[in-house]
């Protein structure tokens, strides 16, 4: 496989062996960054990272397995590669789960990014790229949704989130150097379309779209659909769904926004204004939120109809009773991010699906297959 050229800047992609971390890990390699992934496999398998080379035809630098809150093991990454930016995927992220373990969540999560954000000050590293998540919208406002919407959390892991942003903007306070994006993605679905890379969640999947797919394969008999009594059109919650290599895309673009691009002085491998105040959107110093979404509602109910079409047979589901934590719609206002970097997303449901139709009949069991 091919390499980049030394002066390349290095991105640290932590939880790169995960969903959204395997399809950003794509999209920098194929735009000539140099990657290293920190994971624990504690959602992913070692196979995706096989799968991220073969896709971008292009090796990973490094791949180091720890657990994200061990912030000596951390350090010792940073001493081991010159990282010119981090992109921080790491996290546990299943909303019914957190309502059960939210101890789990507030350590993880937030443990994880505060663990990061010391190691990356000690070893003076300025460009972050943050998972954030629409869910600390939360409930009953009117949508879409813009980023100057109050958060209001309805369950532990929007909390986690929300807490990670609110340490990020004290962070970015007291370190005027640090130029911090919180990227709050909506709906994340889909898959390569390579057939290589897609979802596959460790257990009983949390979220609807690998769960259908699951059914279609014939892996399960039924999906169920949480809450048929929601305020909407046919009862079902309304998500935003948008394409997961939309979301890896964006990410591309954030790092270029944040002044860290392939063709960047390669020195640092970064540019821009360090030291400026303001918002990072212009790779100015600080912190900047923005939504990933694509500002089109869809309800559960289509969602399965079109996931029936890509599959070519209906999609066996029942409705069942709310699920605790969920919230009714959440439809992204995407206004900000195309204003701010000119970016919004190409791809359609009918391209998730059909992608993520692709990735489970080529890999019925997943990466374990
Ligand atoms: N998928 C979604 O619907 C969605 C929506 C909004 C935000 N997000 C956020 O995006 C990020 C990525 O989500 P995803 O869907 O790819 O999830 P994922 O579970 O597929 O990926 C997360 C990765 O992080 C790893 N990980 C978890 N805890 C770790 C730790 N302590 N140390 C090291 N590695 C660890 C997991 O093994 C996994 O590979 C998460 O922060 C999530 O909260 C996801």
């Amino acid at each position: 496989m091919s390499t980049r050229s030394e002066s390349a800047p290095t991105v640290l992609v932590t939880g790169g062996a995960g969903f959204i971390g395997s399809h950003t890990c794509v999209e920098l390699l194929q735009h000539g960054y140099r990657v290293v992934v920190v994971d624990d496999h504690s959602n992913s398998s070692p196979e995706a990272l096989l799968r991220i080379e073969k896709t971008a035809g292009r090796s990973l630098d490094a791949v180091h397995i720890l657990d994200m809150r061990d912030a000596r093991a951390l350090a010792e990454v940073f001493t081991a590669h010159r990282i010119d930016a981090v992109v921080h995927f790491a996290a546990k992220k299943a909303v019914g789960e957190s309502v059960q373990i939210p101890l789990d969540y507030y350590e993880v999560n937030v443990g994880a990014t505060v663990s990061l954000l010391r190691v990356m000050r000690e070893h003076g590293v300025e460009r972050l790229v943050f998972s954030s998540s629409c869910s600390i919208y939360g409930d009953a406002r009117p949508v879409p949704l813009d980023e100057n919407e109050p958060a209001r959390p309805t369950n532990p892991y929007a909390r986690s989130k929300w807490m990670c942003e609110q340490v990020l903007a004290d962070t970015c306070r007291a370190w005027p150097e640090l130029s911090a994006l919180a990227l709050r993605y909506f709906n994340p679905v889909g898959a390569h379309p390579s057939g290589l890379l897609g979802e596959d969640p460790r257990g009983v999947p949390n979220n609807v779209m690998p769960f259908a797919m699951q059914v279609a394969v014939g892996r399960r008999e039924l999906l169920s659909v949480f809450g048929g009594d929601y305020p909407t059109e046919d009862g079902t919650a309304v998500r935003d769904y948008i394409h997961v290599v939309d979301v890896a895309d964006g990410h591309r673009v954030a790092l270029e926004q944040l002044g860290v691009r392939p063709d960047g002085d390669g020195t640092s491998g970064t540019s821009g204004t360090s030291g400026a105040s303001g918002p990072a959107g212009a790779a100015g110093a600080g912190l900047r939120v923005l939504n990933l979404g694509t500002g089109v509602g869809t309800s559960v109910l289509e969602l399965v109809a079109a996931v029936g079409r890509a599959c070519g047979q209906p999609i066996p589901h029942e409705i069942v009773g709310r699920r605790e934590g969920d919230v009714t719609r959440l439809v992204a206002d995407p206004g900000a991010v195309a204003a701010a970097w000119g970016w919004r997303t190409t791809r359609t449901l009918d391209d998730m699906c059909a992608d993520a139709w692709r990735f489970q009949q080529a890999n019925p069991m997943g990466y374990g297959a």
